[in-house]
């Protein structure tokens, strides 16, 4: 199974109607469209990306299903907008996604980066409800992919010593496969 279908599995398993959900790497929008069919009519989705392009052709999609209504799309750096978020939607929201790197087909000195993301990850811990779901996936095989994947290897850890569930999943490969991190929050962390 792919890293991708297995995100889609858990986030099925996960959310339920009505829940609110954020996609922090809206890219070419697959994951927005499954996240904003699985939170259903009264559900709602934040979906951010850093470029405009991104956001485009994950609005085709969403109006191509006529699901604009459930979805706010948000051009900016996640970082700045999660932390922003944390003054109103703190331990409200059921699930985040982040799907590391550069858009496909696109200018690839745009992606992700070590310092951002992890600043957008520890948002993210405190918007998430208690029992809701992180899920990330880091890729290795770009420039700057290894770094990355280590911050999110390092940050993780970190979760698992104070209390919350970390799960790690890779497709056996030799040629540095991505690697996706599942964190479910816990009720009570340790300090
Ligand atoms: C691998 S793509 C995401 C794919 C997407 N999940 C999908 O279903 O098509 C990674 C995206 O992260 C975006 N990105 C890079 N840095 C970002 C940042 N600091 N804040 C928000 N988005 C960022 C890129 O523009 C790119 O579209």
């Amino acid at each position: 199974m792919q890293l991708t279908q297995k995100v889609h599995q858990r986030l099925t398993a996960h959310l339920k109607a009505g829940d609110l959900a954020i996609d922090a790497t809206a890219g070419n929008g697959y994951d927005t469209l499954y996240l904003a069919q699985t939170v259903s009519e009264n559900g709602h989705v934040i979906a951010i990306d850093i470029q405009e392009a991104a956001l485009q052709s994950t609005q085709a999609k969403l109006t191509h299903a006529k699901l604009n209504d459930r979805v706010e799309l948000h051009c900016t750096d996640h970082a700045t907008y999660l932390q922003e978020l944390c003054n109103s939607h703190t331990a409200k929201v059921s699930s985040i996604l982040f799907n590391l790197g550069y858009l496909p087909g696109s200018d690839k000195s745009v992606q992700t980066l070590p310092s951002s993301t992890e600043k957008a990850l520890q948002a993210s811990l405190q918007l998430l409800q208690p029992n809701g779901l992180l899920c990330v996936t880091a890729y290795r095989g770009h420039p700057g992919g290894i770094e990355e994947s280590q911050v999110v290897e390092n940050w993780m850890r970190a979760q698992k010593k104070l209390g919350h569930s970390i799960e790690c999943h890779t497709p056996p490969s030799p040629n540095s496969p991505p690697i996706l991190w599942l964190l479910s929050k816990s009720e009570q962390p340790h300090d």
